[in-house]
């Protein structure tokens, strides 16, 4: 515990020289206003930025061919989807389940699908709006009921290729119909999920829910580009006016920027218990509990071993180089200035397989990558 309190003093340590530093270049660049556009310098995901236009990933495409061509068919770039567009429903319909007296069903008809639960003597139906997830371990449906959005009380697991309980959700015997409906968020539930999930589409003075562009695209991490954009096409990029992650330092990147979303240390460490098991999908908590791996070190930032705009590699031989970029591959090696990090006694490849243990996480079906990077003794449990 005294670790953890120690680790956090560091990382907000690390925060407050990071916006020292920022306070101060900015200050340098508004004599100069070399960088006018400060809101977008300050620019973080998952967060609302008011007055400045979204213009849509198809925009970005039109000139990033690259980046378009992969990121929009990831898992991110298909985070979520309307409905009608929604790949497990069009593919998997009917999904079925029972929780005691409690009947679930899934049905397509059409570009729609049809929520019902039913217990016997009545049933509720409402049209799926969006498919949260791409199913790579899961997806979870949002719809509306008496006004409210909802979350529902089952989700589509991979592993089951069907329906169970949602993560988070009780598993008991729900006490009514509308119980067994499912979870009703709160507006701020809601903006939260989105936020994650979705990319804001619009440029009013607060981007609207039911409009956002589903999944993760272009603008949820660059910020809106209208001004780029209009930028690029008068050919002046003096200040390109869209915000680059690639001036972010290794700590600021996986804790701010992907720990936006994927959870940073300071976020979990705010969580009652951590998030107890679930913290295992927290890859920016998990990584920074790495003894030896909390530095900040473009080395072992998120995209030192992973291309936002590009499918997640699965061949664990594909990570060796990134870990042999600090380790030595043998004892024998000489240390370097850059690669002083032991040897591994036991073996020079395929590290992740050992270090980075896959971890089921039984509400998920689904076993997470353990990013908390260490030695796994056999029979130890897994540290939260
Ligand atoms: C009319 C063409 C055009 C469009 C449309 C466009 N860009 Fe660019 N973008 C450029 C050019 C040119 C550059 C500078 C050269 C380069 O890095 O490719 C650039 C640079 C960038 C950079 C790097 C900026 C930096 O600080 O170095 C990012 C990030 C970026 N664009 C993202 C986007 C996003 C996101 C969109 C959609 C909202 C978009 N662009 C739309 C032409 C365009
Ligand atoms: C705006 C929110 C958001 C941000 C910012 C974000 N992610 Fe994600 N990411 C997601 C969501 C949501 C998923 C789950 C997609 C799914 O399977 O439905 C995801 C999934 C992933 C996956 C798994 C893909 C797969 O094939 O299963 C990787 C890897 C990943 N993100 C890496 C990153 C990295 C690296 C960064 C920072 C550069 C980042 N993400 C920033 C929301 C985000
Ligand atoms: C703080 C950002 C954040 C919020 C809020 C959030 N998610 Fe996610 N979600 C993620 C990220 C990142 C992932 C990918 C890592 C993982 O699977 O846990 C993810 C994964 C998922 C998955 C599994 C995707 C897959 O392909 O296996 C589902 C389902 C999901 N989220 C549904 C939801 C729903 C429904 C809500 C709102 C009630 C929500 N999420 C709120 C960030 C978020
Ligand atoms: C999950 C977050 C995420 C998404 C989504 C995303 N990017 Fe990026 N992008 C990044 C990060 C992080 C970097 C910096 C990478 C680095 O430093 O290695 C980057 C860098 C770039 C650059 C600069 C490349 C360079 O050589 O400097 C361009 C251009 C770009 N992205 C365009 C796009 C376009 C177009 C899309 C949509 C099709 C997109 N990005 C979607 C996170 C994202
Ligand atoms: C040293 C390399 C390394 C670094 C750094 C790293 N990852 Fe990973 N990540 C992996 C490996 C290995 C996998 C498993 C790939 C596979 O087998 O499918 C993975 C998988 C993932 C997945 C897919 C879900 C899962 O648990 O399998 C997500 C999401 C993810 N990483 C996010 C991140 C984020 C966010 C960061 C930054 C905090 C990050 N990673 C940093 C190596 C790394
Ligand atoms: C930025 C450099 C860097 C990268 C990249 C890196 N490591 Fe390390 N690692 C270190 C340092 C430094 C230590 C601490 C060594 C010491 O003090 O004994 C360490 C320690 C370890 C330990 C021992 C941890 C313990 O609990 O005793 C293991 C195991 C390990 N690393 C595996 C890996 C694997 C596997 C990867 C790739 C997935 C990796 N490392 C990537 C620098 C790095
Ligand atoms: C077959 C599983 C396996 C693979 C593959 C593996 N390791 Fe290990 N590694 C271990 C075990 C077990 C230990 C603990 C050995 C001991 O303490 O006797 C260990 C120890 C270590 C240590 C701690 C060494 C020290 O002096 O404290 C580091 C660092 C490390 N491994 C890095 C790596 C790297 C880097 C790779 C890939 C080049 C790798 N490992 C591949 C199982 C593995």
């Amino acid at each position: 515990m005294g670790d953890r309190v120690k680790r956090t003093l560091t990382l907000s340590f690390l925060l407050a020289c990071a916006l020292l530093y920022l306070g101060e270049s900015l200050l340098i660049s508004g004599q100069g206003q070399t960088r006018g556009n400060t809101s977008l310098s300050r620019w973080r995901p998952a967060r609302d930025l008011n007055g400045v236009g979204y213009v849509g990933a198809s925009a970005c495409a039109e000139c990033h061919a690259k980046e378009a061509r992969t990121q929009l068919t990831t898992p991110m770039g298909h985070a979520s989807e309307r409905a009608a567009d929604c790949e497990v429903l069009k593919t998997r319909a009917p999904l079925t389940f029972r929780n005691g007296p409690y009947t679930y069903r899934i049905t397509r008809d059409g570009d729609r699908s049809i929520y019902t639960v039913g217990d016997g003597a009545a049933t509720i139906s409402e049209p799926v709006l969006f498919c949260f997830g791409q199913g790579v371990a899961g997806q979870t449906y949002i719809f509306r009921h008496g006004g409210a959005f909802y979350e529902s009380r089952v989700s589509y697991f991979q592993a089951l290729q069907n329906l169970d309980i949602t993560i988070l959700h009780p598993r008991a015997v729900p006490s009514s119909l509308e119980d067994a409906l499912g979870r009703p968020m709160s507006q701020e539930a809601t903006q939260g999920c989105f936020s994650c999930h979705t990319t804001p589409a619009t440029g009013g003075p607060r981007p609207q829910l039911e409009r956002a562009a589903p999944g993760v695209s272009c603008e949820a991490c660059h910020g809106p580009g209208e001004r780029h954009v209009a930028a690029a096409r008068a050919k002046n990029l003096k200040d390109p006016q869209i915000f680059n992650p690639a001036s972010l330092d290794a700590l600021e990147l996986s804790q701010e920027f992907c720990g936006a979303c994927h959870q940073s240390f300071d976020t979990v460490m705010s969580l009652a218990g951590q998030g107890g098991a679930g913290n295992i999908r927290f890859q920016p908590y998990r990584i920074f509990n790495s003894r030896g791996h909390l530095v900040n070190d473009r080395r072992l930032s998120c995209v030192a071993c992973h291309d936002p705009h590009e499918q997640l590699q699965h061949d664990e031989a594909y990570y060796d180089s990134k870990c042999l970029a600090c380790h030595l591959s043998s004892a024998k090696e000489p240390k370097t200035e850059a690669r002083a990090a032991p040897a591994c006694p036991v073996s020079a490849k395929q590290c992740a397989t050992c270090h980075m243990p896959k971890v089921e996480l039984p509400e998920m079906h689904y076993k997470f990558t353990d990013h908390w990077i260490r030695v796994v003794r056999p029979g130890e449990a897994v540290p939260r």
